[in-house]
């Protein structure tokens, strides 16, 4: 992940927010190619969900909505996290991600908590304090949500060098607060939205007569949701600003398992087309008793990031809760009448809920590769960890193996050499033509075997080089990041060969 972050910092993907200020946590910014990489993640998105299909629409609701549609949606209410602090260190902890471990048989001695799947620090406490060596089938686990509150007093908290220095948990509310209008009084509260979702239940009457379309239909919508983490971590992952991409899918009762296996298989061939095998995804089915009263189905894709295997993507069947919510709070129908059975109903919805900083995240960790490459040609290999350099006859490069639909630039365009006009001017002239259709990349400064490494290190697939041979004969060579072979078209087939590669 450090080189990773390095690379994003050095090359332009990610950068923190207002970093000359010192940054802010939880919130980040995309330089010009991670700008270009999410783009592309939402550009696929919408083109497999709207645009490809006839049952789907598009909507672009506003961030802030009226306050009651976050009441009525139960976030108001429920929208919560358990938090505790440290009075020792000022530390804030998610309490649901905090476990406890207590030394088997010793009912009144010290407790140490520590991070979910990382015990080594408590470990190590407990040795000092225990004063004797510890391992870990030493002591009962449990999750501190389970702990009885007067054995706080005894619990070293996850940084703590002093036991009762964590409050007990409280209830804290993920929904940004603002005040809309001059006054700052209750009746102007209003909340950054915490999902884009409830942009689409509540115009759900207005899209309905507007596009006329049948049951089963969707509505699909990304955009920017906000919740006040209390631990952001994990680089982007869990962030307090972050873009969403769902879609509500309004179906019959009934067909509610049926449309959800369907959804969470279409969601899967979407993430292996833009380039994450299926071999580093999971589907993470929630067993029935862990679904909300009104679910019938919860599905998260996940993805084996190098920090653990984490959610990228929740599928739920969520049934009519979020419509019939609405409809009871504002008084308004939102219901679907069939022509054809002459039924009037709340639709079921399924809901396919990802987030495009995630898959971005997934994205380049998924294509970041350490390669060792033979000088002679013959078969690359990875560079083993932590070595300085390569072995003799090989050099080392470093590339993002993206998919090309998602990879940031997809085409670079290199004249052999600067200092000859005629290989400028042409180089110029195809990268005018390219450009006009994709995010392309002018580069004649350095020698060309540097500039293919500058390529590579941000993914792009296809480097065009044109030389003397372009003048003479038309044809110019292409060269493919991955497996590094050079291939000579005429350049009046370099669009359409660039499309065959490059396009969702
Ligand atoms: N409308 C349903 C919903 O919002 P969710 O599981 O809370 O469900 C859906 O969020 C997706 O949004 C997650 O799978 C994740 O990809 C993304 N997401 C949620 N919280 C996030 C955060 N703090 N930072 C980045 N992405 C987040």
């Amino acid at each position: 992940m450090d080189a990773l972050a390095s690379l994003c910092k050095r090359r332009g993907f990610i950068f923190r927010t207002s970093e000359i200020y010192g940054g802010i946590n939880g919130f980040w910014d995309y330089g010009p190619l991670g700008a270009e990489l999410k783009r592309n993640v939402k550009d696929a998105w919408w083109k497999a969900t709207v645009r490809r299909r006839e049952d789907v629409v598009g909507l672009d609701s506003a961030i802030i909505m009226h306050p009651r549609v976050w009441e009525a949606s139960g976030h108001v209410g429920n929208f919560k996290d358990p938090m505790v602090d440290c009075r020792e260190t000022k530390g804030r902890y998610r309490a649901d991600q905090l476990m406890v471990l207590a030394p088997k048989g010793d009912d009144s001695g010290p407790l140490f908590a520590f991070h979910e799947g990382a015990p080594a620090p408590a470990l190590k406490r407990a040795k000092k304090v225990l004063g004797r060596s510890t391992n870990e089938a030493d002591f009962e686990t449990s999750s501190l949500l389970d702990l009885p509150l007067d054995a706080f007093a005894r619990l070293y908290g996850p940084d703590a060098s002093e036991p009762g220095t964590l409050t007990e948990p409280r209830a804290f509310n993920l929904m940004f607060k603002t005040y809309v209008g001059p006054v700052e009084e209750n009746s102007s509260v209003a909340y950054l939205r915490p999902e884009t979702a409830q942009g689409i239940f509540a115009q759900f009457g207005n899209v309905l007569s507007t596009v006329r379309n049948k049951v089963p239909f969707g509505i699909a919508q990304i955009g920017k949701a906000f919740r006040n983490e209390i631990n952001p971590r994990n680089y982007t992952f869990r962030s307090r600003e972050f873009e969403q991409m769902e879609l509500e899918y309004f179906i019959q009762p009934g067909t509610d398992a049926e449309m959800h296996e369907y959804w969470v298989n279409e969601r899967l061939r979407w993430y292996e087309k833009v380039g994450l095998p299926q071999g580093r995804m999971h589907l993470d089915v929630h067993a029935e008793d862990a679904l909300a009263h009104y679910a019938s189905a919860c599905t998260d894709i996940t993805y084996d990031f190098p920090f653990g295997t984490q959610e990228l993507e929740g599928i739920a069947a969520r049934g009519d809760y979020d419509l019939t919510q609405h409809q009871n709070a504002s008084g308004k129908k939102l219901e679907y009448h069939d022509e054809e059975t002459k039924q009037t109903y709340v639709p079921h919805v399924i809901e396919p809920s990802a987030g495009v900083d995630r898959i971005a995240l997934a994205l380049l960790c998924e294509a970041y590769r350490e390669e060792w490459i033979p000088k002679g040609g013959g078969e690359v290999r990875t560079a083993e960890p932590g070595a300085k350099r390569p072995p003799e006859g090989y050099e080392a490069r470093t590339v993002l193996r993206f998919a090309p639909c998602i990879a940031p630039i997809k085409v670079a365009v290199l004249p052999l050499l600067k200092n000859k006009p005629e290989l400028v001017a042409k180089a110029r002239e195809i990268f005018g033509t390219l450009s006009n259709r994709w995010n392309c990349f002018y580069d004649q400064t350095g020698a060309i075997g540097r500039r293919y490494r500058r390529q590579d290190e941000v993914g792009t697939p296809l480097c065009v080089t044109i030389d003397f041979d372009t003048l003479e004969n038309g044809t110019v060579t292409v060269r493919d990041r991955d497996t590094m072979e050079q291939i000579r078209i005429p350049a009046d087939e370099l669009e359409a060969h660039v499309a065959g590669i490059v396009e969702f």
